[in-house]
């Protein structure tokens, strides 16, 4: 069986983008693969997160990623830091790539154009861990949203230079991104990618919204004044996205769902989408409650830990030998 492994890092509450960029996906691929999932933590620090804000934000991802239907018996959910050896491959990752592919990577450059200030050497650092991550594991497929595609990439820039220097040793993974919903964009700017940083929270739904609030955000979603249902994504970005989002959560082409409300006008279709997305969030939340109140997280993250540790550390010891970091007796 193939495996598969992927990280969320819940710095703040989980999205409608994250469920259905990535979140949605695990689900569907752990039948067929063997996976692993879990919460990057240690990638939220790059930025400073109120301590208890950030650790609710952990208990509350583990419970979304049950609800969401992953399902611990098939998958194995972990803590990033319950399994240290993300961060020592992390650092002889660091120790592997050139200054230069940091420079590279959009996130970071977008944020240093932005004129952002304070930015943490752990945040330029990032894709070296998001690297020893995926390669701890040898995972063969990495699901993710279009915005990880590069550091993917990266990573697997790292695994064969390395393979090249000290002998075979990683497996050289692969991203894979959903044909529909892989970058959702944000509702109040159809430009911008739906994202949980953004300031104001009209733009955003977030799995754990009051489902009249996420109503009203998709009710009052910016669109266009071109009047006419159509699949236009140049033009009609809002629109386009809002289609995207129903097809993506009802199995139903964006095609299809275009030419339902062809000539229905904005209010008919975004009330389609207020449904779909409505009925979806309510399933999620009922079952996040009922995991809340069944106290099993604790059990399913030791167990989660237990399993990833034996793959990781195998994989880390491998690495320190080939490196030459052992003292040999
Ligand atoms: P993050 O919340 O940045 O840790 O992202 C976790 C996962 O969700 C990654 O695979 C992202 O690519 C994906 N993701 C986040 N936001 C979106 C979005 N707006 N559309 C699609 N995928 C997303
Ligand atoms: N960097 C990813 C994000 O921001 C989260 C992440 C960390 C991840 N490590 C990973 C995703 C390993 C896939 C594989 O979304």
């Amino acid at each position: 069986m193939k495996r598969m492994l992927s990280g969320i890092k819940p710095t703040g509450q989980l999205t409608l983008g994250n469920y259905i960029g990535a979140l949605r996906n695990f689900v569907k691929y752990q039948d067929e693969y063997e996976m692993y999932v879990f919460i990057a933590n240690l990638h939220c620090i790059t930025e400073y997160q109120d301590p208890e804000d950030l650790s609710r934000n952990l208990t509350d991802a583990v419970a979304l990623y049950m609800a969401c239907g992953l399902d611990p018996n098939k998958s194995t959910i972990f803590l990033q830091t319950d399994v240290p050896a993300h961060a020592e491959l992390g650092y002889i990752m660091a120790c592997n790539t050139y200054l230069g592919e940091l420079n590279r990577m959009t996130q970071f450059k977008d944020k240093t154009a932005n004129g952002e200030k304070n930015m943490t050497a752990g945040l330029y650092t990032y894709p070296c861990l998001m690297a020893a991550d995926i390669l701890l594991y040898n995972a063969d497929y990495v699901p993710v949203g279009e915005d990880q595609k590069q550091h993917v990439e990266l990573t697997r820039d790292l695994a064969q230079r390395f393979n090249n220097k000290y002998g075979d040793t990683f497996v050289v993974p692969e991203p894979l991104i959903a044909k529909v919903g892989g970058r959702v964009m944000s509702l109040s700017d159809p430009h911008k990618k739906m994202s949980k940083s953004e300031e104001t929270n009209k733009g955003c739904i977030y799995l754990l919204d009051d489902i009249k609030a996420a109503r009203k955000k998709i009710m009052g979603a910016v669109t266009d004044s071109v009047g006419i249902i159509q699949l236009d994504k140049e033009n009609q970005p809002g629109l386009y996205n809002l289609i995207e989002i129903a097809s993506s959560l009802s199995e139903r082409s964006m095609e299809d769902i275009a030419e339902e409300f062809k000539d229905q006008g904005y209010g008919k279709l975004k009330g389609y989408v207020a449904d779909v997305v409505c009925a979806e969030l309510e399933k999620i939340q009922n079952r996040y409650n009922e995991i809340i109140v069944s106290h099993q997280l604790e059990a399913v993250m030791k167990d989660g830990a237990e399993k990833a540790s034996v793959i990781a550390n195998k994989t880390l010891d491998d690495v320190k030998k080939k490196i030459g970091l052992e003292i040999k007796y």
